[in-house]
């Protein structure tokens, strides 16, 4: 197994390659905007990593990779649009650079690529992994849409909360390892358990992208700090603030989320005050760590040496101490 660095920089050279300038430049430049603003590059790194940790090259890792990356990208196009975010890694969302039809096209045409990079792999790896993406990319959609749905909704609970997160991020990144687990032919019972793996760090991931959206710096977040505030999004924070409130404030934060104001500076202020003094910043806090330590147990059961083990928990631990 090699650095985290040596994946990172490997993957950042394969996308180095496939981004080459194209005609009609209105549909493949902001695919290469977005492709090339940077982000943490996790979830290819988790293939590469996974492909080494069962015995492959992480070079034949590379194009599950770039799919898995090209269709994050893609979903981020398709999520700014519906969440109306301005910034994405510190810069322009790819509808305010452009406009809102550029956004689906080339977020369309992401998809198709991503499907595309399959191709490069013998038969039954091809299927395998095709196979695994449909799924994926299934679930996606159906966390997408509760996601939007619970907007406006007064009655999501904690439960449909997990499921939205679950299958809105961590089934993406259980793929990204079982991609890899797949490319090394490791076996069914290794993939199931690197996917478990993989989905449980996914849903811990998303929670603390919870938390960042609120109580993240606006200097090193790169997204719009109350984004989620502003959208009415039933976040974790959210529920377990309204579950742990009085009655004054419950009817409060209730009253704040059922309204869309022009300046929502005020709305955040008072909602992450409330998010504090419910207790609820500290148990999201507290559930980040629980799904990180699930995640560890999964480890526990699966034949890979110590050492392997020991470098995804500091891969975990580190990820859970981001600012990004
Ligand atoms: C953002 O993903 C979307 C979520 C699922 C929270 P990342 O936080 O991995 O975004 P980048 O790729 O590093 O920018
Ligand atoms: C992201 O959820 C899930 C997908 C993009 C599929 P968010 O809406 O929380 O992601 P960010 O915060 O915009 O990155
Ligand atoms: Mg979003
Ligand atoms: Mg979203
Ligand atoms: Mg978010």
């Amino acid at each position: 197994m090699q650095h985290i660095k040596t994946y990172h920089d490997a993957f950042v050279n394969y996308l180095n390659t496939f981004v080459k300038p194209q005609e009609p430049s209105s549909l493949y430049d902001p695919i290469h905007y977005i492709l090339q603003l940077g982000g943490k590059r996790l979830r290819p790194v988790l293939t590469l990593m996974t492909t080494e940790i069962f015995g492959g090259n992480y070079n034949n890792g590379l194009d599950a990779a770039l799919s898995i990356e090209v269709f994050h990208n893609f979903s981020l196009v398709h999520d700014d649009i519906m969440d109306d975010a301005p910034l994405r890694r510190g810069q322009e969302t790819v509808h305010e650079k452009w406009d809102i039809n550029t956004g689906i096209l080339s977020g369309d045409a992401m998809l198709i690529m991503a499907y595309q990079l399959f191709e490069n792999y013998e038969p039954e790896v091809f299927q395998a992994l095709a196979r695994l993406f449909s799924k994926t990319a299934l679930e996606v959609c159906e966390g997408q849409q509760y996601d939007v749905d619970f907007e406006s909704r007064d009655d999501v609970t904690i439960a449909e909360y997990l499921k939205m997160i679950e299958f809105k991020t961590a089934v993406l990144v259980g793929a990204a390892m079982k991609m890899g687990a797949i490319v090394a032919k490791a076996s069914p019972q290794c993939q199931r358990a690197i996917y478990d793996f993989g989905k449980n760090l996914g849903i811990a991931f998303q929670l603390q992208d919870d938390y960042l959206d609120a109580f993240g710096d606006p200097e090193t977040f790169g997204k719009q700090v109350g984004g989620d505030i502003i959208e009415n999004k039933k976040t974790y924070l959210y529920l377990k603030a309204v579950e742990f409130s009085n009655t004054a404030d419950q009817r409060q934060l209730m009253h704040l989320y059922g309204i869309n104001p022009t300046d929502a500076t005020d709305k955040i202020e008072t909602v992450k005050r409330l998010f504090e003094s419910s207790g609820a910043a500290n148990a999201t806090k507290q559930e980040i760590e629980n799904y990180t330590q699930l995640a560890f147990s999964v480890l526990e059961d699966l034949k890979i040496s110590e050492e392997n083990k020991t470098a995804l928990k500091a891969f975990g631990n580190q990820l859970m101490n981001r600012t990004v």
